[in-house]
């Protein structure tokens, strides 16, 4: 990739770091340490975890420094500590936490001024690390009630007037899909290849909150012609009647022309055929957020989740490590395409990938209807 100027590769490390510090500031130890829900990790395992891979990445691999603590490199690793064991294990907590976060940064920071940035790859590889980690700790925050997990207002323009909607033609055709050679993407954007797509339509805005309601008050959740094997049978073990985070009455808490949010896929699926529609692929949904000439409206505000099933490009190269993307390609895991309110700028790009099981309601994802043009 482009070599990105020394300043703006600190500097973005800097903003990040901000923006996690910020999250967890009204926050107590206890509450930091503790499991809130347990999908999640402890707040103080995100911090450490981030602090451990910057370690790994900047100072140990780009830099060939040894690790700050080498000790902690098991516990920090997502793959040989998996969330299901981060309450009960001991790492560091309290003010330690905040010690070695910050002496982490002091060491990556000596790397790009004695070492240089190298072709930056691995310093937005971080950064973006700990902005994907801030939205993670932001999904906690939402189960758990905390602040900092539901979007602070209604974005301008939802309040007053309502975004357009209705369906968007895209024709068919032959497009380029995924990141281009240059410039940083996560391995799993490339390579970039041509995809032909046949004519479909894909609507101007998201599923919102009030068409959710009228989804749940027109039997959405006891339809079994709506559902599929797998999404009825998930929606009868957990008793699931409405999004995730709605109140006991079944109301959302958002502004009913927002966008729904914390829906799964099983869900999703449901409700695009209670309308005779499906979900997009996630080349249709990249074809119509960069090649048509309307724009999709609300983009950005919920991540939205595609037919398509999370695998390699033709041609894919694991990078820089095969636990980033490969190892969850196959049938387990749906493509979410987009970005959310809380998705920080760095890490919003109409090529990026975002993965999760079919029943995961944690996501701040909602839905956006597409259809074969008949
Ligand atoms: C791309 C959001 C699915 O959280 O598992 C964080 C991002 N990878 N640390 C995840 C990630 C390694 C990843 N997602
Ligand atoms: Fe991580």
């Amino acid at each position: 990739m482009a070599v990105a100027a020394h300043s703006d590769l600190a500097d973005a490390l800097r903003e990040v770091r901000a923006r996690t510090l910020a999250l967890v500031a009204p926050l107590d130890a206890a509450q930091l340490a503790r499991v809130q829900h347990p999908l999640m990790s402890p707040l103080d395992w995100d911090l450490g975890h981030i602090a451990a891979y910057e370690d790994l990445w900047i100072v140990h691999r780009h830099g060939g420094g040894e690790l700050l603590r080498p000790d902690l490199a098991h516990l920090y690793d997502a793959f040989e500590t998996p969330r299901a064991v981060r309450g009960e294990i001991l790492f560091l907590r309290g003010q330690d936490v905040f010690d070695y976060i910050a002496a982490v940064r002091e060491r990556a920071l000596e790397v790009l001024d004695h070492t240089g940035p190298g072709d930056g790859t691995l310093f937005e590889l971080v950064t973006r690390h700990e902005a994907q980690h801030n939205e993670t700790m932001r999904q906690t925050l939402f189960l758990a009630g905390l602040p900092g997990g539901r979007p602070a207002a209604a974005p301008s323009g939802v309040r007053g007037a309502v975004a357009a909607d209705g369906w968007i033609d895209v024709p068919g055709g032959s497009f380029e899909l995924g990141a281009s050679a240059d410039g940083f993407a996560f391995d799993n954007e490339r390579p970039r290849h041509h995809v032909d797509v046949p004519g479909f339509r894909i609507r101007r805005r998201p599923v919102t909150n009030a068409s959710w309601m009228h989804f749940c008050e027109g039997g959405g959740y006891e339809r079994r012609e709506w559902w599929s094997d797998e999404g009825w049978a998930w929606k009868e073990e957990y008793d699931i009647t409405h999004p995730e985070g709605w109140t006991a009455d079944g109301l959302p808490r958002e502004h009913a022309e927002q966008p729904v949010m914390h829906v799964s896929w099983f869900e999703a699926d449901a409700f695009a055929r209670s309308r005779g529609a499906r979900l997009p692929t996630e080349a249709e949904w990249e074809k119509a957020s960069t090649s048509t000439q309307e724009p999709l409206a609300q983009a950005g505000e919920v991540w939205e989740w595609t037919a398509s099933h999370f695998g390699g490009y033709p041609g894919f190269v694991a990078h820089p490590y095969r636990e980033y993307s490969e190892v969850f390609f196959g049938e387990r895991y749906r493509v979410l395409r987009g970005c959310s309110w809380a998705t920080e700028a760095r890490v919003r790009t109409p090529t990026f990938r975002n993965w999760d099981l079919p029943q995961r309601r944690q996501i701040f994802a909602g839905v956006r209807l597409a259809k074969d043009v008949t």
